[in-house]
């Protein structure tokens, strides 16, 4: 079992940013990549040549090339649950039988979707995505990301089991013209389920002749949706070895496929494939996912930092942030390797971020001045999504290039409150413009960086058993188990 050696990255000199970029007229072009319609650039952080040399070192000895090679070729790259990790293949960049098995579920999608345009099952204007976690996490981006002028539909999508999200929706909807979807890989998530019940109850009781007749269902369980109670042929399945999280280029996807249009969903697959395809093939020192999973493992490897940030300068990818939430915390939150044995390295950091400019003036004192060095991520875009864009978006942009610049460069103060050390290290991504076939590609980075990060790591990217303690003990919870003093009190002031 390989186990990776940060000694040699801990050894690194530690130069201050500023110092590399005078000791290197070329620092900017060896820092940077593009791929797919996003530049990168990597020379606001500490990586060197030396650093990426040393990296490359630790990826060969945790086998990188061939773990990636097993991960397209549909091997059982998910060891602890024995099964393969195919979200590339619904992109078209996997296994030929993979490949042809997403093809044919893709096709079956888009057959419902055009009969639900034809108004097979009645008038549709709105969509109610009901699911939770990777099952709307994904969706949610892309329709708040692309959606802006779709005017055909009104999405919503609900995750919470707080009613007050399922009412908040419902209360803008006509259920005689409402579709529900409801996605689970599971197809028993408590939340889900409870949520797709009331919202067929709501149909009900509104005179809906055939509320199961208005259910979609995206799911790598069928037969659990047919025994629920919806149709067959509108049953939309997906392989069980497309993870939660890495799920929205399936059926999961849907709303977003039925919104912004059949053309939109496969642009947006187009540069996944795209970013897929460089991934696989690119050297390691000129390949984005690596050099910026590089990026990351510097920082909490030999600089000790317990979080990252990413901050979107583009209202459109607000929900970024907590999508990278899941795909990072859930994918290598772990603490043991992919056999099982303790790690004594840290493995991801906590994940966090926000929206520029509202950030700045609300946690970016931190970045500049608190005792954490917490790297950055920024990401914007060329092309403005406003009509204001002319003011606006350059102020926008602006905005951001001054604060990586900031972070970097500090500035001394006799006063050291007012004083910024400096040398805070950022990572930019910028986009030429906000369309399906970048984001794609934007989403299909984040998931191969994280990947590459679990490679070097040790880890097992692929599963989540940490989440499945607290769900068991909210079900014994509602039997009336047993709990300590605390959760016992707690349960009895709430219900009595
Ligand atoms: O609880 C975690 C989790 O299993 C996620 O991994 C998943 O995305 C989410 O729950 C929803 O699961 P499902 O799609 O099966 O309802």
């Amino acid at each position: 079992m390989a186990l990776p050696d940060w000694s040699t990255i801990r050894a690194l000199p530690a130069a201050r940013l500023t110092e590399l970029f005078a000791a290197d007229a070329n620092r900017v072009a060896a820092l940077s990549a593009d791929v797919a319609g996003i530049h990168f650039d990597w020379s606001k952080t500490h990586l060197t040549p030396e650093a990426v040399a040393a990296f490359s070192a630790i990826a060969e000895t945790m086998g990188l090339a061939a773990k990636r090679d097993a991960l397209f070729a549909g091997a059982a790259v998910n060891v602890t649950e024995g099964r393969a990790a195919e979200h590339t293949a619904e992109r078209g960049e996997g296994s030929p039988e993979s490949v042809t098995r997403a093809r044919g579920f893709h096709l079956r999608m888009r057959a419902l979707i055009d009969a639900i345009e034809a108004e097979a099952f009645g008038p549709v204007r709105h969509i109610l995505h009901i699911g939770i976690g990777g099952s709307a996490l994904g969706p949610d981006v892309l329709v708040d990301a692309l959606g802006r002028d779709i005017d055909r539909y009104d999405v919503a999508i609900v995750s919470n089991v707080d009613g007050v999200a399922l009412e908040d929706a419902l209360d803008r909807f006509d259920p005689n013209a409402t579709l529900i979807a409801i996605a689970s890989k599971t197809f028993t998530t408590t939340e889900t389920m409870l949520n797709a019940e009331s919202a067929l109850a709501w149909m009900a009781e509104a005179g809906v002749a055939d509320p199961y007749g208005r259910v979609v269902a995206l799911t790598a369980a069928p037969e659990k949706a047919i025994e629920w109670g919806v149709d067959e042929t509108r049953v939309l399945p997906f392989a069980e070895s497309v993870g939660g999280r890495y799920s929205l280029w399936s059926s999961i996807g849907f709303p977003a496929a039925l919104a912004l249009g059949w053309d939109a969903f496969e642009e947006m697959l187009e540069g996944a494939a795209e970013m897929d395809r460089h991934f696989r093939l690119t050297p390691l020192a000129q390949n984005a996912p690596v050099l910026a999973a590089f990026a990351d493992l510097y920082y909490t490897q030999a600089r000790g930092c317990e979080t990252r940030a990413t901050f979107a300068y583009d209202q459109r990818l607000r929900l970024l942030p907590s999508y990278l939430q899941q795909l990072e915390m859930e994918s290598n939150g772990k603490r043991v390797t992919a056999e099982g044995v303790a790690v004594d390295w840290p493995t991801a950091p906590i994940t966090w971020g926000g929206v520029g400019t509202d950030a700045q003036h609300a946690v970016f004192q931190l970045l500049h001045q608190g005792t954490r060095l917490v790297p950055v991520e920024f990401l914007g875009v060329i092309e403005a999504g406003d009509a204001l864009a002319e003011d606006h978006h350059r102020q926008l942009l602006l905005n951001m290039f001054a604060q990586g610049a900031a972070l970097m460069a500090g500035r001394a103060n006799a006063d050291e409150a007012r004083a910024y050390p400096g040398d805070r290290p950022s990572s930019t991504l910028l986009l030429d413009a906000l369309d399906p076939r970048t984001l794609g590609a934007v989403l299909a980075f984040y998931e191969q960086r994280t990947f590459v990060n679990a490679v070097l790591l040790g880890i097992n990217p692929f599963d989540q058993f940490g989440v499945e303690l607290g769900k068991e003990m909210a079900k014994a919870a509602d039997q009336g188990g047993d709990f300590d003093a605390s959760t016992t009190d707690l349960i009895q002031r709430a219900f009595g």
